[in-house]
């Protein structure tokens, strides 16, 4: 074993095509309390979900090496489901030697979790044409006898960037319901979809009207807890675990495009005010 060349008090690099990663940086501070966290928003390259594969890879690739060169983050998170099923295996060629973590739609626990057998999934276009999540979708088919639904809400990822810049989330909601109507009905009995998967990570922003909207009897599934346990797993066993006092000033905020929607998504989401910085 030899001694990590990054120090463990550098920061963890997370990024998205916006704000919808904030929906895991929340999970990952309060995980990792510890931790100084640098977050960059895409968002002059948004949405991801609708854009060609090659456009999210070049992307992807461009931000990875910018925070681990210019940020120097010891590790990273990719905070978004579009942009890890098109880049997720080029970053770890790329960086053999840096703890990746990306987020997947979380189909597994939907499997174990539905009594009816029938699970929608909410994500993009994108992460639902990949290689990637038809791998994961058709094995948890064979092996738990599930059946999922998959609806790809074109247009809702930028409508929760424009709900955060303007402070109106209604048109958002009204997309995400028309969204939610198209899987079907919801509900317990046996031909109903029990089991709502957030395959994308914007869509937590909006987990109280879709709680509203599916009903108590609707679980809904997000992996931002699980993806900040497994970065923990990841960095402890890199020893790259921050061991030290929790830093007074633990995040840093980047955005590549407007900066208004991400400082007042951090504002309400993390209870954190600072001045965002531009980045190419
Ligand atoms: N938040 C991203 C995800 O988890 C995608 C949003 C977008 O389309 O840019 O898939």
């Amino acid at each position: 074993m030899h001694a990590p060349a990054v120090s463990a008090t550098a920061p963890i690099g997370v990024f998205d095509s916006g704000i919808g990663g904030l929906s895991v940086l929340r999970a990952l501070m309060a995980e990792l309390p510890r931790e100084r966290f640098v977050y960059w928003a895409d968002n002059a390259h948004a949405p991801y979900g609708e854009r060609d594969v090659g456009h999210v890879m070049q992307r992807a690739l461009h931000v990875g090496q910018r925070l681990r060169d210019m940020q120097g983050a010891k590790a990273l998170v990719i905070a978004c489901n579009t942009a890890t099923a098109a880049a997720v295996e080029a970053l770890r060629d790329a960086h053999a030697d840096w703890p990746i973590v990306g987020v997947e739609p979380p189909l597994k626990p939907a499997a174990l979790h539905t009594r009816s057998g029938r699970v929608g999934v909410l994500a993009t276009r994108g992460t639902l044409a990949s290689a990637r999540y038809a791998a994961l979708r058709d094995a948890l088919a064979r092996a738990h006898g599930t059946r999922f639904v998959d609806q790809a809400c074109d247009g809702l990822a930028a409508a929760i960037e424009a709900a955060a810049a303007a402070g109106n989330a209604a048109p958002a909601e009204a997309l995400l319901a028309r969204h939610l109507a198209a899987l079907g009905p919801l509900g317990p009995a046996a031909a109903q979809i029990d089991t709502v998967v957030l395959g994308c990570t914007h869509y937590p922003l909006l987990l109280q009207a879709l709680r509203q909207l599916a009903g108590p009897q609707v679980m809904l599934i997000d992996p931002g807890v699980p993806v900040a346990r497994q970065t923990r797993r990841l960095l402890d066993g890199a020893g790259l675990l921050n061991r030290g006092d929790a830093p007074s000033a633990r995040l840093r905020l980047l955005a590549s495009g407007e900066a208004q929607g991400l400082q007042a998504a951090a504002a309400r989401w993390l209870g954190i005010e600072i001045t965002v910085q531009a980045v190419d």
